[in-house]
């Protein structure tokens, strides 16, 4: 790397340049440059750097104990001036420079080191931090004894910048100069299209950059003394993978920037002037010109690609044609004639976001596209820059993604069992000694959630997610990606770093009851999988957040296809199915363990559609874990959802299992009549769908109460089972009414009855293009009903299941 040949030939160069050149045209408003440690202020060409071993008014630096080191050697720095290296400043406690900022905005942060020892201080040693505003810029940048250069790009919205230097607690840290600026406000832009990613732009408002390749194409390299912002342009012949499919052209002369909305700032005519080429004389055409750059895996990168026909002339006008790919993926193809209005040599650059997921290398390759037979395929410039973490640093993930929550989950649920054993054991003792058996125990063990429900919770089961990473994955819980909301608060549909599409539940932090329910949700969910029930990916409690991340649901609630929306109507036979997965998902939580689990909120909107219209039984933020045997604390509160909560649980607050089959056979009555439980705006006798339904029937006209649209596609055998079954989980009585089990049981003889009726009928199942709330009055009329219910004050959790989908499509 050091050459001093090279070295002298440079300073030549620059020396001579720095006499011809006085000006560079681009002054920032805010501009900091120190030579820290020196007592000499320092010219460099146009630039001066201020000595900060001197009295200066421009900004602060609040430091418990420092030193200014200098060094006798001559520092050998291959592209900045060399004679800022000579001296530091050592910091050994945190110490702040607090700059005042006029312009608000993007500005750029160049921070550079370059090891020497001092006395007692050997440089190669330090271990400290750099961090800025929020964001942690670097860890021990320095590596060996060479020049290390830093740099970054922040969005400034305060009126002061805050550099904070940050020595681990036995070492130091220093630094030879620091250069902050006000940058042009078109340098960056406020959003750039993403690959590879489902949602197509990402915006870049407030995240920080840092520069990690910048290079000029065509083997040559741009000093910073000759780029109007001082960045270094590196030669691209050691990044390039296949050096003799390409050819190095220049021809700065033809570059020409009027008119376009480049600028030089954006990059300097030598870099526009000077690419990389396609070799056409090369038979092997069907190919890619590679360059290839080190990554850290799991973060984003903004790549810019800069374009300039240098090569055509316009007798031929042969244009420039490129398909560009990063690593695998195409990140389009690039007409540059149309996109500069046919000037040749007009400068021209594109902005992708990209991740680098498993990979440590980033390629970027353009290759011609067989829209003509010769065109030139070029590249001038590439600039990639790293995207902050969602903790706000640079440094690659700690891993947060499914796959491991998945880990994490075989880990937990280790543990939980293990506990849950324990506990239930202990209790099992203990209320045989206390207590006389409960006669709607049937002999199961028994587990009381009660007192017990910050167990989980505590024991870390591993689904905790950083703050940052979901602030990320709902773009800042931007508006635009809200799918519901309700009582409890906001859901939002977001995307991992690792492209998982999921539900991000956020709770507003008021209420003490949405604090137990959050727990009570976590401890439920993290302990059950089963295909019927929505799995949890995990939960985030920083900073007094109440977050749940759930698997995304495609179709939204249940509630939602059966009224008052424009979805199309769901056919009988789906709608069964649907049944039949609900009722799987409730049989498995009453008996899928030795601690039967009931929901105590089963409505159609705790019932979930996936793509498939696959049903899944959400909101388990009332679950209770057994027949609850703690009388003082059930008599305390009944909690449900008004409409679909047992007559018997309400007068004798005793809870069992029997109270989600009451509440599922309301459900199935929804899902029959498709109308909404409590429907205020229909006559007195009409309101209440079970009254109603229970009546209806009892006067021998069942037919009233079928989902009009529905009329004529079920089968009568079919009709009569499921009323059957319907009318049994409405009973009274607790005890007489069937279990999940006999319920599921039923229902799938309801839709075997239907299948064999129906064997000659159309298998077209969203029939006709009736949607959802057509035979309803208005739709005014059902947000009327859904908040009466709400209002009601019964259930507190307003389920992100009945919120999603409210508001879309
Ligand atoms: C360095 O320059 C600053 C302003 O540019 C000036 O205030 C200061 O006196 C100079 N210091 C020395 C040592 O010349
Ligand atoms: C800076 O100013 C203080 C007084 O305000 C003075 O005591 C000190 O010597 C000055 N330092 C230098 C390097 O000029
Ligand atoms: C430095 O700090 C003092 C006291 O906090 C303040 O009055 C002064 O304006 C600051 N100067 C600059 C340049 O920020
Ligand atoms: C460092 O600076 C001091 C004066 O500030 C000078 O006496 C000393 O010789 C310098 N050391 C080297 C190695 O340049
Ligand atoms: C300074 O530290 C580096 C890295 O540990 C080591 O290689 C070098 O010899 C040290 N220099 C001195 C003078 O101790
Ligand atoms: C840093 O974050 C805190 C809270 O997260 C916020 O209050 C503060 O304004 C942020 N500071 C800057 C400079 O953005
Ligand atoms: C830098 O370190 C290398 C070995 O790591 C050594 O050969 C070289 O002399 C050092 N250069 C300086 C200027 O100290
Ligand atoms: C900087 O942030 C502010 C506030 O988020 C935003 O309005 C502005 O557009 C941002 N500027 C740039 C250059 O991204
Ligand atoms: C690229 O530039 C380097 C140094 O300037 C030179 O040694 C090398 O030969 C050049 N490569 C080509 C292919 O021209
Ligand atoms: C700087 O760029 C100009 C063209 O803009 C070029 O003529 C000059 O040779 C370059 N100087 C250096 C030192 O690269
Ligand atoms: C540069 O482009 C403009 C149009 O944008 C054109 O009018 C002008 O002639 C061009 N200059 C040269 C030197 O080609
Ligand atoms: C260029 O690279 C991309 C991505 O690796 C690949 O899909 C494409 O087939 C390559 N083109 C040619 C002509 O090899």
């Amino acid at each position: 790397m050091e050459n001093p040949g090279n070295f002298r030939l440079i300073v030549e160069a620059l020396f001579i340049f720095c006499l011809v050149n006085l000006s560079l045209g681009f002054n920032p408003v805010d501009e900091f440059l120190l030579d820290c440690g020196s007592s000499r202020n320092r010219s460099l060409g146009d630039r001066q750097f201020v000595a900060d071993n001197s009295n200066t008014s421009s900004y602060n630096l609040s430091t418990p104990q420092h030193i200014f080191a200098n060094s006798s050697s001559n520092p050998i720095s291959l592209y900045y001036d060399s004679s800022l290296y000579r001296t530091a400043r050592i910091f050994n406690g945190p110490s702040d420079y607090s700059f005042p900022i006029k312009e608000q905005g993007r500005h750029l942060i160049r921070l550079h080191f370059f090891p020497f020892v001092y006395g007692k201080y050997n440089m190669s040693n330090a271990k400290f931090s750099v961090s800025a505003q929020n964001f942690s810029l670097t860890r021990e940048p320095q590596s060996g004894n060479v020049s290390v250069v830093k740099e970054y790009s922040l969005n400034i919205t305060s009126n002061r910048l805050v550099l904070s230097f940050i020595p681990d607690s036995v070492s130091f840290a220093f630094i030879n100069a620091l250069e902050v600026f006000s940058i042009p406000e078109n340098i960056v832009p406020e959003e750039a299209k993403t690959i590879g990613r489902k949602d197509d732009k990402r915006s870049l408002r407030d995240v920080a950059l840092e520069t990690v390749a910048r290079v000029d194409m065509g083997n040559s390299t741009v000093l910073p003394q000759n780029d109007t912002l001082w960045r270094l342009w590196v030669s691209d012949d050691e990044y390039l993978i296949d050096k003799n499919l390409g050819s190095f052209v220049s021809n700065v002369s033809a570059v020409n920037f009027t008119g376009g909305l480049v600028t030089e700032d954006i990059a300097p005519a030598s870099v526009y002037g000077t690419a990389t080429r396609f070799n056409l004389d090369d038979p092997n055409l069907n190919a890619n010109l590679t360059w290839s750059f080190d990554v850290d895996p799991g973060l984003d990168y903004l790549v810019r690609l800069h374009f300039c026909d240098i090569v055509s002339n316009s007798s031929t006008q042969q244009g420039v044609f490129v398909e560009i790919f990063i690593n695998t993926h195409s990140a389009g193809h690039l007409d540059l004639g149309s996109q500069t209005s046919h000037v040749l040599g007009a400068p021209y650059f594109m902005d992708v976001c990209t991740r680098a997921h498993d990979s440590r290398k980033l390629n970027v390759s353009v290759g011609s596209s067989n829209i003509i037979n010769f065109p030139s395929v070029i590249l001038n410039g590439l600039e990639i820059m790293k995207i902050n973490n969602a903790a706000g640093g640079f440094d690659a993930p700690e891993v947060v993604s499914s796959r491991t929550s998945k880990i994490a989950l075989i880990v937990g649920l280790t543990v939980g069992l293990f506990v849950f054993v324990v506990l239930a054991a202990v209790l099992i003792l203990f209320c045989q000694r206390r207590r006389k058996p409960d006669p709607g125990n049937g002999g199961r063990n028994v587990h009381v959630a009660g007192n017990g429900t910050a167990i989980f919770f505590s024991s870390k089961i591993g689904y905790r997610f950083p703050f940052m990473a979901l602030v990320e994955a709902t773009d800042n819980f931007s508006e635009n990606l809200v799918i519901g909301v309700g009582g409890f608060g906001k859901v939002y549909k977001g995307v991992l770093w690792d492209e998982t599409e999921v539900a991000v539940k956020r709770g507003t932090p008021q209420s003490s009851q949405g604090l137990t329910e959050f727990r009570t949700e976590i401890e439920m969910l993290s302990q059950f999988r089963h295909r019927h029930l929505v799995s949890l990916i995990g939960y985030c409690d920083e900073h007094n957040e109440m977050i749940i991340i759930y698997e995304y649901m495609e179709n939204g609630t249940l509630k939602n296809h059966l009224y008052g929306s424009s979805h199309p109507c769901l056919s009988w036979r789906q709608r069964l199915e649907i049944c039949i997965g609900s009722a799987k998902g409730l049989h498995y939580l009453h008996t899928g363990s030795t601690n039967s689990i009931i929901h105590r909120d089963v409505k159609s909107a705790n019932i979930l559609l996936d793509k498939n219209f696959m049903a899944k039984v959400a909101d388990f933020g009332l679950s209770k874990t057994g027949p609850d045997i703690d009388r003082t604390h059930v008599s305390t509160a009944v909690k449900g959802s008004f409409g679909y909560l047992d007559p018997e649980y309400l007068t004798t607050q005793q809870l069992t299992e029997k109270s989600d089959v009451y509440s599922f056979g309301v459900v199935l009555l929804e899902v029959l009549c498709g109308r909404p439980v409590i429907y205020p705006s229909l006559p007195r006798e009409k309101v209440n769908l079970v009254d109603w339904a229970l009546k209806s029937r009892s006067n021998g006209r069942l037919e009233d109460i079928v989902d009009p649209r529905l009329v004529g596609e079920i089968k009568p055998e079919s009709l009569n089972k499921f009323w059957e079954i319907t009318e049994k989980c409405l009973g009274k009585h607790g005890i007489y009414r069937p279990s999940m089990g006999d319920v599921l049981w039923n229902l799938e003889s309801t839709l075997q009855l239907q299948r064999n009726e129906q064997k000659t009928a159309h298998d077209g199942e969203l029939s006709s293009g009736i949607s959802c709330g057509e035979h309803l009055e208005t739709s005014s009329e059902f947000i009327l009903a859904g908040s009466v219910s709400e209002l009601a004050g019964v259930s507190m959790t307003t389920v992100f299941a009945q919120m999603l989908s409210e508001q879309t499509r």
